[in-house]
């Protein structure tokens, strides 16, 4: 016997409403600002590890092909970050896939290091808390920490030296049923990564320190407005966290420009049909150029047909609230 054990398990993406940029602690990975996001139950993670005794190092496969080395290099340092927390020695076979375009702004990381550590806790029996599993997927990537739970999760600014910080959950998937129509502008991977953009952004964006400081009254707002369902407060809320996080960006030597004309298109187009129809539709953007539109059930259809109509905008996907990640029951 060659494989000591393995673990199936699988995690959705989420969306942040009010946006983390920028790290207090770069070493533990610890947000500047408090997040708020939902998790998407279309945009779907499954991963796979087998620990084998005979491998002298991880290998990373996502989507049945073998991983860019930087990619292999992230995974294969969280493992080793996992293994050494939980002393274990074994390298793994990672098999990784996304049912939606990988490292594209679509928050594949987050679903990505939310399987992971779910995986890792079943494969090793290890029984964690969510609060424990949250707070290891952050150490992978912030916004996996938020993954770990289904619906509504916030996770709060974190303070240097303190790594314990997981992600709560804000309110479940059954709160209030909003939907997500998300345009895909491309499916290309993201030029530059999400933590060097932050670097870059904190040494020399004048609009850093204003972002920091304004963050959390924004989603201070967010939350609010989800507790009461109220679109038409959270809706500006949400666009203004979006809107500050890339003004942020826009402002960095090189400027960091993650969106693409499409996006413009879109943002333009909700703009006017808000204007002239009173839909009642609002946009975000990560790091990357897709726009992600929130929006009720009974809207998603008129959404998806005016997003159609921007040119470059290549297909949309709608997606409902989601589940917290899970291990796959072996059938
Ligand atoms: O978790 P990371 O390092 O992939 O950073 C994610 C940052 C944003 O997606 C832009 C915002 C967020 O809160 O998800």
């Amino acid at each position: 016997m060659t494989v000591i054990c393995k673990a199936s398990a699988y995690a959705h993406a989420n969306i942040a409403l009010a946006k983390y940029w920028g790290k207090s602690d770069v070493a533990l990975n610890l947000p500047a600002v408090p997040s708020i996001s939902l998790t998407l139950e279309a945009l779907r993670t499954d991963t796979t590890l087998v620990f084998d005794k005979t491998l002298t190092h991880d290998e990373l496969q996502i989507n049945a092909t073998q991983a860019k080395e930087a990619d292999q290099k992230r995974v294969s340092a969280f493992l080793t970050f996992l293994r050494e927390r939980y002393q274990q020695k074994c390298f793994a076979r990672v098999q990784t896939r996304n049912n939606f375009p990988t490292a594209a702004g679509l928050a594949s990381s987050a679903s990505g290091f939310a399987a992971l550590v779910i995986a890792f806790d079943q494969a090793f029996n290890l029984g964690l808390s969510k609060s424990e599993l949250s707070a290891l997927a952050r150490r992978g990537s912030a916004s996996a920490a938020r993954s770990i739970f289904g619906g509504f999760a916030k996770l709060d600014a974190g303070i240097a030296g303190h790594d314990a910080l997981g992600a709560q959950p804000l309110f479940d998937a059954q709160h209030w049923d909003l939907r997500v129509v998300v345009a895909i502008t491309t499916e290309q991977a993201k030029p530059l990564g999400s933590t060097a953009a932050m670097t870059l952004a904190k040494e020399t964006s004048f609009y850093y320190d204003a972002w920091v400081k304004h963050a959390p009254s924004l989603c201070q707002t967010i939350e609010q407005a989800l507790g009461e369902r109220s679109l038409t407060k959270l809706g500006p809320a949400l666009e203004a966290s979006a809107m500050s996080m890339h003004a942020c960006m826009l402002a960095s030597r090189p400027a960091i420009i993650y969106w693409n004309a499409a996006t413009l298109s879109v943002l333009s187009a909700l703009k006017h049909a808000r204007e002239t129809t009173n839909l009642a539709a609002y946009a975000t953007m990560d790091a990357g150029p897709q726009v992600k539109v929130f929006c009720l059930p009974a809207d998603a259809s008129r959404v998806e047909a005016l997003l159609m109509t921007c040119e470059g905008v290549q297909r949309t996907l709608t997606s409902k609230a989601g589940p917290g990640a899970q291990v796959t029951e072996a059938t």
